[in-house]
Order: C-alpha cells, then sequence, then structure tokens
C-alpha cells in the first residue's frame, strides 16, 4: 500500500516535472511578477524624467512621477507594478485600435488611402503630405490616423462609439471610457490636425465633414484607459487576431500586418532606436503610455507621463528595454 503510494508521488512528480518543462520551453512558468518588479526598481530613477506633453493643456496636470506597467498573457492572467491599475489618456495609441477596426470591416481597401511606410517624421508633421499629394505615410502619424478615423466613421457611423465599445470588451472594464476634459481641450488646441485634415480633403482624401472628423478623432484619443485594461486589449493581437471572447476579429495575416506596421512605425522618428532596443511591436501615446506585443505569449503596457524629444515615453521605453533584456523575450 505504502509502496503504491510511493509510486504515485513519483508519478504525479514526474508529470508535474514534464508540464513545468513544458511549459518552460515554451515560457509560461515564467515569473511575470518578479520581473516586473524587477523593471520598476531598475527604472526608478528615470521615473519623472522627460517632459509631460504641454500641446494640450489638460494633459499638462498630470503628474510626471507616476509609473505602471501590466502584463496579460493570452490566457487570460494579469500581473501589475506600480499605477497599473490608474487610467490615463491612451491619446495615439488609440490608433492601433481604429486600424484593427478599420481593417476587419474594410480589409485592402483601406491600403488606397495610407501607406505603410515609416516616415522618419514628427507624429503631426505637415510637409510630407504635401510631396505625397494627400496620402499619408502609415496609419500611426496623425495624419494617417485622421484618414483611419474617417474610413470607420464611413463604416461605422460612430467611429469613437465603436472604438470604446471594443475597449471596454476586450480589457473587461465596462467603465472605460472618455476624459471629456481632454477631448475638448484637444479640439481647442487643434489647429496642426484641422490642418492636415483639411490638406488631405482637398486631395479628396477625407470622406466626412472635415470637422465630424476631427470631433471622433480628439474624442478617440481622449480615452481614459490603465495599464491592465490596455494589456488585456491588446491581447487579440498576440492571439494571432482573435478577441478575448475567441471570436475573430482579424485574419492571422492581418494581426501580423498591424503588429508589423506598429514594429516599424508605432513610435514615429525613434521607430528604429524602440525595435534596437526593444525588439516589440509597439505602439506610444504623448500621454505617456505604450503598448507592446509579444504574440503567442502577452500584451504589455507600460506608462509614465514624461516624454523625450520624440514623444516616447522616457521610464516606459527603458522598461520595455528591460522587460525584453531579462526575459530574452522579443520578436527577434
Ligand atoms: O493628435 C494629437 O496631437 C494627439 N491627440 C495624439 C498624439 C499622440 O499621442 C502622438 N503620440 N505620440
Amino acid at each position: 500500500m505504502e509502496a503504491l503510494a510511493l509510486c504515485q508521488v513519483f508519478a504525479d512528480a514526474r508529470a508535474i516535472a514534464a508540464i513545468s518543462c513544458a511549459a518552460e520551453m515554451d515560457g509560461r512558468a515564467m515569473d511575470y511578477q518578479g520581473i516586473l518588479d524587477e523593471v520598476m526598481a531598475a527604472v526608478w530613477p528615470l521615473i519623472g524624467q522627460g517632459r509631460v506633453a504641454n500641446y494640450i493643456p489638460a494633459l499638462a496636470a498630470v503628474d510626471p512621477n507616476r509609473f505602471g506597467m501590466a502584463l496579460a498573457t493570452v490566457d487570460g492572467d494579469l500581473f501589475g507594478v506600480g499605477d497599473w491599475r490608474v487610467p490615463f489618456s491612451i491619446q495615439s495609441i488609440s490608433k492601433v485600435f481604429t486600424l484593427a477596426l478599420t481593417l476587419a470591416r474594410d480589409g485592402d481597401d483601406v491600403w488606397r488611402r495610407v501607406g505603410k511606410e515609416p516616415s522618419g517624421n514628427p507624429f503631426n508633421s505637415l510637409v510630407q503630405l504635401e510631396y505625397e499629394q494627400g496620402i499619408p505615410r502609415n496609419p500611426f502619424i496623425n495624419a494617417g490616423a485622421l484618414v483611419i478615423t474617417d474610413r470607420l466613421l464611413q463604416l461605422t457611423g460612430d467611429a469613437r462609439g465603436v472604438l470604446r465599445d471594443f475597449l471596454r470588451a476586450e480589457s473587461g472594464n465596462p467603465a472605460l471610457d472618455f476624459d471629456p476634459v481632454v477631448a475638448v481641450s484637444e479640439a481647442e488646441h487643434g489647429h496642426r490636425n484641422a490642418a492636415l485634415a483639411h490638406f488631405m480633403a482637398s486631395y479628396g482624401n477625407i470622406e466626412n465633414p472635415v470637422a465630424e472628423v476631427l470631433e471622433h478623432y480628439f474624442w478617440q484619443c481622449s480615452l481614459a484607459a490603465s495599464c491592465a485594461d490596455l494589456a488585456r486589449a491588446c491581447g487579440f493581437l498576440a492571439r494571432h487576431g482573435q478577441r478575448a471572447d475567441g471570436e475573430r476579429l482579424l485574419t492571422r495575416s492581418q494581426a501580423k500586418q498591424v503588429n508589423a506596421i506598429m514594429l516599424t512605425c508605432g513610435t514615429y522618428d525613434a521607430a528604429g532606436e524602440f525595435a534596437y532596443r526593444v525588439g516589440l511591436p509597439g505602439k506610444s501615446g504623448v500621454g505617456g503610455g505604450i503598448i507592446a506585443v509579444i504574440p503567442n505569449r502577452c500584451g504589455l503596457c507600460v506608462w509614465s507621463p514624461g516624454l523625450d524629444a520624440r514623444g516616447n515615453s522616457v521610464a516606459g521605453v527603458e522598461a520595455l528595454d528591460r522587460f525584453t533584456t531579462l526575459t530574452g523575450l522579443s520578436v527577434f
């Protein structure tokens, strides 16, 4: 009886070892919480460095000393450190989701109106548009995002509402919402975006009234979400296009396309540096957030409001750099 019990213990131990060995091989046994704690300790001296975006007055009021980071696995586990549950202004991170929602409805048609090449210019630059006859370089610079919002508006009648509902569903947070103070502040100081939209309209590359497109764009940027919300919400890109509920949003190939554009264009004229340091598809916003995707494994989001000269979070980029260095997880 005792020998039998002992055999059972050995058999169980062997089974557990086999499972954890397999899990180790595909990485799922990683101590994500321990790694996030280590990352936060390492970037601590950088928190508060850089400048909070001040061209939108409502963003200038954010505390620069915030830092949060979250990781959501494709299986639904969630880990976080610091201010990972505090909502912040997602700003240009919204551009990833509007692109995905548009691709899901429009397929390749959208690529007739916007390119897929890095711009090498600041996110709000006007100069390239004239040379390229009103066709923006990619969907993640402001001009390209305005075209995408215009298309999503045409396809759905409510671009910002469709985006909010999608983020609520994927994050599992029904309270995720717009920040009207940020939206109004941005509209009041949105001369550059208005110039971009009118300029593209003059080339016939905006279908809806410019004022309507701008309104939807400002409101989409004003959405407030936490690192936990966004790490979960970008999970569909780690699951090759499959949503949290198992429904398919994008084909596997379209998910690859969005990830590729994030890698090459997601951090504007710093995309080369980001790929070099972090080695993951990522997208930043001037609210200080950055999302990143590890296909098959997890979505990540880091937030710290101090920005570098190119509009990316100083502590955020460093945290992702540390994360991929510590874990060896990157797409390369
Ligand atoms: O268009 C704007 O100016 C902002 N709402 C979004 C800019 C942004 O986040 C660019 N990101 N780095």
